[in-house]
């Protein structure tokens, strides 16, 4: 393992007008290769352009690698793929917050802690009865977690490493419980109490199925499934939703307040939101014959702006290894239970005319992690609104741990520049007079 970033012999060298300036190289421990521009304004009075940030490195992190090009994905060095095969989703939460896998006895402690703080303040209860019962559970998601910042002043001091520590806890335990409290609202039964004799995931499946009435016990092989999916959902790095927590984050907001604003940011159908369109688009296929052709020529129809949900990525032009993961454990699962489900026909049969097609072919677009997950979290019977809910429940370490390595790193506030491109000084008008 080699985790030196090294401030490589070379340099860029950047002429503008009649200045001439070297620019220092950094050198990843992946090799990636960044021209640092930090001197470029002071130096010369310019600065980059790069909208929607397709080459711009926001910082420096040892969290998550990933290349587009060769479908890789590793948290903390170690490949996606075996994670999802050795690891339960605690474990990888402890990787991504803390560096390293947990011995024994520190997963131990970790989950005892995590159990410690998984009930809802009873007050928070009643916030639910404001809602609208068809309220989208990633609004409630995001104005509950908000409000987790009101009920613990105790933790909001985001330079204290004790009152940081709390309010992970406090987080990851919460959020399965706030996540299936949205869901009981929206069809009209009774909160389920979390029950801390159970596994996280197990929990989680609890708390969204059982009744006062009956009590439900989880196939281990949704448990697994479930397990799986929050593991490769857990972290991307600088991705939208991670960068919108740092962005926060870097004001000094509290955890609570930028994680809020990280469900915000996953809930946009171009983002996290794109498992729930994903199957709303192929139930559409699926009413209209399983016409894959139809919609594949619909994508492409550059007057039409439907596009194919779970398809393409900013950074992947390969395979994306997590849809590979999913892939297969959807067959798996979908061969245990022996359904047949006639979403998943018609996704492969569109995975396959995409793949072919030279539109697709050309431009290098795959299903991404968002294709697949939205079948087996039909088959575990979750409703497609709260698939956005379950990616935020899983990537919520991820966004933990790139808040407390920008901490950590002692960041400064995050605050872009503009090239400014409206009306020069112009005079006042008088309303009477325009
Ligand atoms: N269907 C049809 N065409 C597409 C698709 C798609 N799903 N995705 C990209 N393209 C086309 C674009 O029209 C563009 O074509 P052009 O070069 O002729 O103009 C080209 O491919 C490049 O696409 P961009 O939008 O420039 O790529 P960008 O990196 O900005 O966007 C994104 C990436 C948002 C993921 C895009 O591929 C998309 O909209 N996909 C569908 C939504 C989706 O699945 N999002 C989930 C992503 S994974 C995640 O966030 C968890």
């Amino acid at each position: 393992m080699t985790s030196a970033v090294s401030e490589s012999s070379k340099t860029a060298r950047l002429v503008l007008e009649d200045k001439e300036l070297e620019l220092p190289v950094v050198v990843g421990s992946e090799g990636e290769v960044g021209i640092d521009i930090s001197s470029l304004r002071s130096q010369t009075g310019a600065i980059t352009l790069d909208e929607a940030y397709v080459n711009t490195g926001s910082t420096r992190s040892a969290i998550t690698f990933l290349n587009g090009e060769d479908g890789v994905l590793r948290y903390r060095g170690y490949p996606i793929e075996t994670l999802a095969e050795h690891c339960d989703f605690l474990e990888t939460a402890y990787l991504l917050i803390y560096g390293e896998l947990p011995t024994s006895d520190q997963a131990a402690s970790f989950r005892e802690d995590i159990r410690h703080h998984t009930m809802l303040h009873e007050d928070m209860k009643s916030f639910y009865n404001g809602f609208p019962r068809d309220a989208h559970p990633m609004g409630i998601l995001s104005s509950v977690v908000g409000a987790l910042s009101t009920f613990y002043q105790d933790s909001m001091d985001v330079h204290d490493p004790d009152q940081v520590e709390v309010s992970i806890h406090r987080l990851i335990a919460k959020l399965p419980t706030i996540a299936a409290y949205s869901h009981k609202k929206s069809i009209g039964q009774p909160f389920v109490y979390p029950k801390n004799s159970l596994s996280y995931c197990e929990n989680f499946l609890h708390m969204m199925f059982s009744t006062p009435a009956g009590d439900y016990e989880a196939d281990p092989d949704f448990v697994e499934a479930l397990n799986l999916l929050l593991i490769v959902h857990a972290d991307h790095e600088q991705n939208c939703s991670t960068s919108t927590v740092r962005m926060v984050g870097s004001s000094n907001a509290n955890l609570f307040a930028s994680i809020s604003a990280g469900i915000g940011a996953l809930w946009g159908p171009l983002h996290g939101g794109a498992n729930e369109a994903c199957v709303n688009m192929l139930e559409q296929i699926t009413r209209d014959n399983g016409n894959v052709q139809k919609y594949v020529d619909m994508a492409k129809d550059k007057q039409n702006n439907f596009r194919l949900m779970g398809f393409g990525h900013r950074v992947y032009k390969n395979r994306d290894p997590r849809a590979t993961i999913i892939k297969t454990s959807c067959d798996k699962l979908l061969q245990k239970l022996d359904l047949k489900d006639p979403l998943f026909e018609v996704a492969q049969k569109l995975e396959e005319t995409a793949l072919r097609d030279s539109y697709f072919v050309e431009r290098k677009l795959y299903p991404n992690v968002d294709f697949y997950s939205g079948v087996i979290y039909r088959a575990l019977g979750i409703p497609v609104q709260m698939f956005t809910v379950l990616f935020a429940i899983g990537r919520l370490p991820g966004w933990i741990a790139h808040w407390k390595e920008m901490h950590a790193d002692g960041s400064r506030i995050n605050r872009p520049r503009q090239i400014y491109t409206g009306p020069t000084r112009r005079d006042f008008v008088p309303v009477d007079q325009r």
